[in-house]
């Protein structure tokens, strides 16, 4: 190849990419005028987590107004790992799946027990937490077991397992049954005498019994109730929200990150 076909071929070549320099640049300089940003994509919107949060230790508001809990630390965990922000909003149990089927929550945790029931109407992670029913009672009652309370008043948080198994026991519509906004306030009544009896899930009674020591209350438990596990709620059909979150799951749980929130609610993790 002599000089001259040489140089040909290199400033043809110099020439096309020159070209194709020019065309690229051209690409940002297009809507350089001065127009509204464009909306961030959908994924770094941050999502919404409605919580009820009068559920110590799972979910509660500290003084500053955060809501924590072993819970968030869960969510918090598994959505750092899927690449999602969220943020935490009190939710009173009573409007709490409304609110994610009106769209209003993008997750719900508050330590809700997948039930066939509450499938139908919305999509669950895979289970986080293992709970039961557990019965609370003045130190001096001589309840031993779950049928022992049938002849009682008993308090519950309306809506929750613990009004289920309640209402199985003694007639949904049973007037002895006393159901309350919150499970702190039907522990609250039973210490003021107005119920006999409190059945809700064993963490959060156990958790209230060992901070309120002027309760005067024991727990009675019963290998009768279900062992009930606990999942991150979804709007129904959500798939692509359900596997992220089951994927964060997954991980925290398989890198120790998972033990460690356990532990530091719990003490070592006794499964
Ligand atoms: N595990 C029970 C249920 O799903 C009670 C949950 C109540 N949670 C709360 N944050 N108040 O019915």
């Amino acid at each position: 190849m002599d000089i001259n076909r040489r140089f040909a071929l290199t400033a043809a070549g110099l020439l096309a990419a020159l070209a194709i320099a020019a065309c690229s640049k051209q690409e940002p300089a297009a809507p350089a005028a001065a127009s509204a940003p464009p909306p961030p994509p959908a994924a770094a919107r941050v999502l919404v987590v409605g919580t009820d949060a009068a559920y110590t230790p799972f979910e509660s508001q500290n003084e500053k107004g955060d809501v924590v809990g072993f819970d968030i630390d869960v969510v918090k965990a598994a959505a750092a790992k899927a690449g999602i922000e969220v943020k935490f909003v009190n939710t009173p149990w009573e409007g709490i799946f409304n609110s994610l089927d009106q769209g209003d929550r993008d997750l719900l945790v508050s330590a809700i027990t997948i039930t066939d029931e509450r499938r139908q109407t919305m999509d669950f992670s895979q289970p986080y937490f293992d709970a039961r029913q557990l019965i609370a009672v003045k130190a001096d009652s001589p309840v031993v077991k779950f049928e022992d309370i049938k002849s009682l008043k008993i308090g519950v948080q309306n809506g929750t397992t613990g009004d289920e198994v309640v209402g199985k026991l003694l007639g949904k519509s049973s007037t002895a049954i006393k159901r309350f906004e919150s499970t702190p306030l039907a522990l609250k009544e039973l210490e003021a005498g107005g119920v006999q009896a409190v059945v809700a899930d064993n963490g959060v009674v156990v958790h209230y019994l060992a901070n309120n020591a002027t309760g005067g209350f024991k727990t009675v438990s019963d290998a009768g109730f279900p062992v009930e596990h606990y999942g991150i709620a979804v709007k129904k059909g959500n798939a692509e929200l359900l596997a992220k979150i089951n994927k964060g799951l997954d991980e925290v749980k398989a890198d120790g990150t998972y033990a460690k929130i356990y532990a530091s609610y719990f003490g070592a993790e006794s499964k």
